[in-house]
């Protein structure tokens, strides 16, 4: 979810499914575990459209988070982070410092780290969470996206992270209105290092489709190659 390279620290942020991170959760503060990384590839944000859209839901929000840190150090980017979940949001949350007249009045609340930062960010969510936009994550981008004009709308491009329900949802977003969309994928991953093809998912190129790993080929893949319409 965050590192910095100059303190030697990184953050993560998971849920503890399954007897793998169970076995984490129960690590005490300053034990040392091993670790093998980082593996795969990364998003590649276009530099030509300067604006990225980024969605996120649920477990899926920490490598968004991290492109929006990455991002901001940039400078060249304009983020805006739309993160969805079901849960209580696992951060500290507060109110917008400006307002942001694209997003609906009912996604009042923002992440306060991002908003520390200058990164404009807003939730949503289906459980009735205060200040959540009250609907899936997908859709408080397609209201945000139909709110730009369409000298602005050329700038955008899309990035997200989240369940396949979600993914296939964003990727209908940039499809609808022309966006480029790279995705990152979860899977479960058995060795992590492309020998056990436990974690393939198919992409569908110009030549038919082709089978990919997600470990190490992805986890982030171009969004039309991911849901072809
Ligand atoms: S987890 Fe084994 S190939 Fe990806």
């Amino acid at each position: 979810m965050r590192v910095d390279a100059d303190d030697g620290w990184i953050e993560f942020l998971y849920k503890p499914i399954g007897t793998g991170l169970a076995q984490l959760a129960k690590r005490a503060p300053q034990e040392v575990v091993s670790l093998l990384g980082p593996i795969g590839n990364g998003f590649s944000p276009d530099a030509t459209r300067p604006v990225i859209l980024a969605i996120a839901g649920g477990v899926g929000i920490p490598p968004v988070y991290f492109l929006a840190e990455a991002l901001r150090a940039q400078r060249h980017f304009e983020p805006i982070v739309l993160m969805g979940s079901e849960v209580p949001f696992p951060f500290a949350l507060g109110a917008r410092a400006a307002p942001v007249t694209e997003l609906p009045d009912t996604a009042s609340l923002t992440v306060a780290q991002l908003e520390e930062w200058g990164i404009v960010s807003a939730l949503a969510s289906n459980a009735g969470l205060e200040g959540c936009y009250p609907g899936h994550v997908t859709q408080l981008a397609r209201r945000w996206l139909d709110t730009l004009p369409a000298e602005r709308l050329v700038n955008v491009q899309i990035v997200g992270c989240g369940p396949h329900a979600m993914l296939r949802a964003a990727a209908e977003v940039a499809r609808d209105f022309d966006l480029p969309c790279q995705l990152a994928v979860e899977e479960f991953m058995a060795c992590g290092v492309g020998g056990c093809a436990g974690c393939i998912v198919p992409l569908h190129k110009p030549e038919g489709v082709v089978m990919k790993r997600v470990c190490v080929d992805g986890p982030v893949f171009d969004s039309r190659e991911l849901y072809p319409a």
